[in-house]
């Protein structure tokens, strides 16, 4: 056909309105990102977009004319067209040409970033590019191959639902139904295995333009839509007004007395008025009013995209990287994330690195605590025993930070839910952001009003004196099946022999009294070690030596009892692997976990966090159990022992003077 259809196109173009490149009134057009392995056609098949759709720039399609002349090529390059832009480009002439637009005649489109693009990755990893939808392209003649893969993964990973698949340059396979099928089928069988369905797969050959905006007359065996229907088919994605509001803070400015909040509305919508919540803060107050340039005394909300000043009815400590939220829907508050990422640089990602992470304006250094899962994107074959996350691999990994970060997960807000690693100044990863196996660490202000702790007239120091021995509370940490039940019934026989008034609070135990409105998600298990923390530290204060025996494998949640109970706790971390727990396996429960009856089993599909420092360690998994008893008991004795009582004189003290 060519020949012959390209004149009638180029008479066609030379007789419409040439369009602007970038529509002045073009409101809300469907961002696409054109995917694929290196040769397969992106190029080609922007260029003939453009064209079919008459959306070349003036001078454009003569351009290109000109140069296929030149060269001597018969046919028309398109890819032509892209190189043309991608020159504009590097000279820099707009910046706007990262974004090319086409219209049908449904609607607008911009093509939003050019495959060949350096900075293509990493935008569509930081959503500097959020796409609407996608088109991955796939050479018919080649099927499919690694750039494939890995960019079908990265729109997994981005939770891209809108996939039109291409199988292009069936103009080279003779428009042959079989070839498509076979293509179709190793297409299928790979993003099937990421969970994708293409919502279609369209043959097409961009460079003759069968099946983009025309049918042609080669393909009428596919009963399916041309190129441009599928595109016109999708929807664009809803405006984030419908979520929680999220306002990042960029700056503060102070002008005398005033001080003005400065940020982008990234998601919601922020109302004079409302009573805003900063995290990680957590201080509330109410926006005054907004401040836009030029002034405007009207403004009463702001939506997403607005970049806006607000001023608050009281002074705050807020500052660059806090995030505005409406109060009862505030971001989750956590000092550790898991990340689905996507590696960049040439050095590799290893535990114990450590980044600088990014998401709007917040920045923190994080470390690396583990790495959960390395995917090799060629066969998703499962790469994690490597230890590390190579170049263009994709891994997911829990990152650690020193304070608490407000966090939204992706799946809840994919605008700030996305994140990018520095090491120094150079973008080398970014993700996903998941709390799955995480609670949230933000703790609601307590409920109930006008009560206060009293202070005891029975000090410590006096029970220690009866007792003979100082109180305490020795927090048994480790897997299931790591020894914490044996160990602490033996090293209690032991110590109750001696005198001593000793207890065991064992996690099951717990769980079918005091905690058995509990499970194993998260935040019960947060709730779980609180309550459980508590209890030891009444039983502990009363003078009792409390051994504790649960899982606990959460950092966050032992390090709030520890901060709690500071001069009374003691980490035991009772150091097995989980192969070696795995095989004494008494009660079953690993089994039943790898069967997949038990699910969120630690060590499993759970985290189990080992204490960083924990005041004794325990190896049960290379000493027989006598010798780990004794260890035990030996730590406890020289913790309890009375020696010099006299830290122990507090106010307490002096109110037992008072009262007798
Ligand atoms: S913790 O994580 O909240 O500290 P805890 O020590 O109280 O756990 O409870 C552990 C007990 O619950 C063990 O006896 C274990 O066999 C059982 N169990 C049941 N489901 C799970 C699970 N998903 N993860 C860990 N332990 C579980």
């Amino acid at each position: 056909m060519t020949q012959n259809n390209q004149q009638k196109k180029i008479e066609v173009l030379e007789t419409a309105p040439v369009k602007a490149r970038k529509k002045q009134n073009a409101k809300h057009p469907l961002k696409v990102v054109i995917v694929g392995h290196v040769d397969h056609g992106k190029s080609t098949l922007i260029g003939r977009l453009l064209y079919d759709t008459d959306s070349l720039p003036e001078g454009k399609y003569e351009e290109l004319k000109g140069i296929c002349e030149r060269r001597g090529t018969d046919a028309l390059e398109w890819s032509f067209v892209l190189d043309s832009f991608q020159a504009e480009r590097d000279q820099a002439v707009t910046i706007d040409s990262t974004q090319i637009w086409f219209s049908t005649e449904e609607r607008d489109y911009v093509i939003i970033d050019a495959p060949g693009h350096r900075e293509f990755l990493k935008n569509m990893i930081s959503g500097a590019a959020a796409a609407d939808a996608a088109i991955l392209v796939v050479d018919g003649t080649e099927g499919v191959q690694e750039q494939t893969r890995r960019h079908a993964y990265l729109l997994h990973l981005l939770g891209l639902q809108q996939i039109a698949v291409v199988i292009n340059k069936m103009d080279m396979l003779g428009y042959a139904p079989e070839a498509y099928d076979k293509v179709v089928r190793e297409v299928k069988d790979y993003l099937g295995s990421l969970n994708i369905t293409p919502r279609f797969i369209v043959p097409i050959s961009a460079r003759e333009g069968d099946m983009i905006s025309e049918r042609g007359d080669h393909m009428d065996w596919y009963e399916g839509h041309s190129l441009i229907k599928v595109l016109d088919s999708f929807e664009i994605a809803p405006s984030p007004v419908s979520l929680p509001l999220r306002f990042p803070v960029q700056d503060v400015y102070r002008f005398n007395e005033r001080r003005v909040i400065v940020g982008r509305v990234e998601t919601g919508v922020l109302r004079k008025g409302d009573t805003l919540r900063f995290s990680p803060g957590d201080e509330t107050a109410t926006v005054e009013s907004i401040e836009v340039w030029p002034e405007n005394p009207d403004k009463v909300e702001a939506k997403p995209g607005e970049s806006i000043g607000i001023t608050l009815d009281q002074r705050l400590f807020i500052e660059r990287g806090h995030i505005g939220s409406h109060v009862e829907n505030p971001p989750m508050l956590s000092n550790v994330f898991r990340a689905s990422l996507f590696w960049l640089a040439h050095k590799p990602l290893k535990v114990g690195n450590t980044y600088k992470v990014r998401y709007g304006t917040h920045e923190a250094m994080v470390s690396v605590q583990s790495i959960d899962k390395v995917i090799d994107t060629q066969d998703l074959s499962d790469d994690t025993q490597t230890g590390e996350v190579v170049r263009n691999a994709v891994a997911e990994v829990t990152l650690r930070a020193r304070d608490q970060l407000p966090i939204d997960p992706y799946t809840d807000n994919s605008k700030t839910g996305r994140f990018v690693l520095y090491e120094n100044y150079d973008i080398v990863g970014g993700g996903a952001i998941s709390m799955e196996g995480y609670a949230d660490q933000r703790r609601d202000a307590p409920k109930a009003d006008n009560v206060e702790a009293v202070d005891h007239i029975i000090t410590a120091r006096m029970r220690a004196q009866k007792n003979g021995h100082r109180g305490g509370i020795f927090w048994l940490t480790g897997l299931s099946a790591s020894g914490k039940t044996t160990l602490a019934m033996a090293a209690e026989k032991i110590l109750f022999d001696k005198g001593i008034r000793v207890s065991v609070i064992d996690g099951d135990n717990l769980r079918v009294g005091i905690n058995k409105d509990l499970g194993f998600s998260p935040e019960d298990r947060a709730e779980n070690i609180r309550r459980t923390g508590h209890v030891a530290q009444m039983m502990a204060e009363a003078g009792n030596v409390v051994i504790v025996s649960v899982i606990s494998p959460y950092r966050a949640d032992r390090r709030r009892v520890r901060d709690r109970v500071e001069n009374l706790y003691n980490e035991i971390y009772l150091s097995a692997d989980l192969e070696s727990c795995e095989k004494r396996d008494q009660k079953g429960v690993y089994k039943k976990a790898r069967d997949g009856k038990i699910k969120g089993f630690t060590g499993i599909d759970a985290p189990y966090e080992t204490p960083a420092n924990p005041e004794l360690m325990i190896d049960t998994q290379n000493n027989d159990i006598d010798f780990c008893v004794q260890q035990l008991v030996e730590y406890i004795e020289a913790q309890i022992a009375n020696g010099d009582l006299s830290d122990d004189v507090t106010s307490k003290e002096q109110i037992l003077d008072y009262v007798l």
